[in-house]
């Protein structure tokens, strides 16, 4: 794979590589179905990127940014072929009582901040655009907690990727130039059991997740478990090391009872995740699984392609519906096998005049 360094500079990403954030909410919405509510979708990703430099330059200081993602299946119904190589639903998992669930989701929006108002306000002006056009499946407001932990207590970042190896890990290059600058991601909310964690000495909790809990050091060889979470979510391949860019955050209500973490991880190609969440709830091997999914249930999961901001910003108001284009013309007989060359909507990179 070459070097993503090598993009063509005309095309800009989304900020797919941007510092961990105070705040953050995951928006998650299904397309209503009819064509009305598509083409305003279209029209409103043009409009977007407008959107968020708005509310970001109310405070620039406060980092504002926003990852809009598109389900396989939204991608037929919103922009039709070609279509990005990797793209498909998240496929559960299922193994002993472990559980990594499918559900659905059209369109994800990754907003974060330092402040979680600049985000309220986004996405309040997001749903203001496309509120008719989408009903929502999640939305879940994420903030910080301490010093980067997560609900269970551990730093949660920290063998993040960073600078140019982030952009090596996330952003696609050559394998599939139609679609280079783009990323992929992968969602899960988890709730977590606090009662049954909190009951663990912090020596079990450390030999589950692999590192120190006050101190955030990595347990050596001879002390991490092969199950340890950070065992099992290493992958590597030829020698070197597979890695995503996560940005997990802790949500909840204790009024509830509710703990959770919100995963999220971007990479050029989902197979790098979706072998880290074989490794956790299958194992390495098969039955050596991931401890953490004795305390955390996965609730949701889904799978999205993070197009460029070129892409995004080249969609005109006018583009033809992909799902329009494919269906027989009213009065015309059905289309025969071999004449398919009316039902291909071909949108990428076309500006409506
Ligand atoms: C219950 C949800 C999860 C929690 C609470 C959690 C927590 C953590 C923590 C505390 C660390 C160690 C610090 C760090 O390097 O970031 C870590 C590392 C990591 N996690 Fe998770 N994680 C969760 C789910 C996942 C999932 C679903 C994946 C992938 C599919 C994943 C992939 C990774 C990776 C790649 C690392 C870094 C491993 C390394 O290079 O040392 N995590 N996670």
């Amino acid at each position: 794979m070459d070097a993503p360094e090598q993009l063509n500079e005309a095309v800009l990403p989304q900020s797919v590589i941007a510092p961990l954030t105070r705040a953050a909410i995951f928006l998650v919405v299904c397309i209503r179905q009819d064509p009305d509510a598509r083409a305003s979708l279209r029209s409103f990703c043009a409009d977007l990127s407008g959107l968020i430099r708005a509310v970001e330059f109310r405070d620039i200081e406060a980092g504002l940014n926003c990852i809009a993602a598109f389900g396989s299946g939204a991608w037929d119904k919103l922009f039709g072929s070609p279509r990005p190589a990797e793209l498909h639903p998240f496929q559960e998992i299922r193994s002993g009582g472990r559980h990594a669930v499918s559900t659905p989701g059209d369109i994800l929006f990754h907003i974060r901040a330092k402040r979680m108002d600049l985000c309220f306000e986004l996405a309040t002006h997001i749903m203001d655009s496309i509120g008719d056009a989408v009903s929502i499946v999640d939305e879940v407001h994420g903030f910080r907690y301490f010093d980067d932990r997560d609900v269970i207590g551990f730093v949660d970042g920290t063998e993040n990727p960073r600078g140019d190896a982030a952009r090596e890990a996330v952003l696609i290059g050559d394998e599939d130039p139609a679609f280079a600058g783009g990323s992929y991601v992968i969602v899960q909310k988890y709730l977590h059991d606090m009662k049954a964690w909190n009951a663990l000495r912090v020596e079990a909790q450390e030999n589950i997740i692999g590192r120190r809990k006050l101190s955030d050091i990595e347990l050596s060889d001879a002390e991490k478990p092969a199950s340890a979470h950070n065992a099992l979510t290493v992958i590597e391949e030829n020698g070197k090391q597979l890695q995503i860019l996560r940005d997990n955050m802790p949500f909840g209500r204790p009024g509830h009872g509710e703990f959770g973490t919100y995963f999220i991880g971007y990479s050029r190609t989902p197979r790098i995740t979706e072998t880290m969440l074989q490794n956790m709830f299958v194992g390495r091997p098969p039955g050596n699984y991931d401890r953490l999914l004795d305390f955390s249930s996965a609730v949701t999961g889904s799978l999205f392609f993070v197009p460029s901001a070129t892409f995004l910003d080249n969609i005109g108001p006018n583009a033809p519906d992909p799902a329009e284009a494919s269906a027989p013309p009213p009065s015309a007989p059905p289309s025969s096998a071999d004449d398919t060359s009316l039902r291909i909507g071909s949108l990428k990179g076309e500006k409506d005049e």
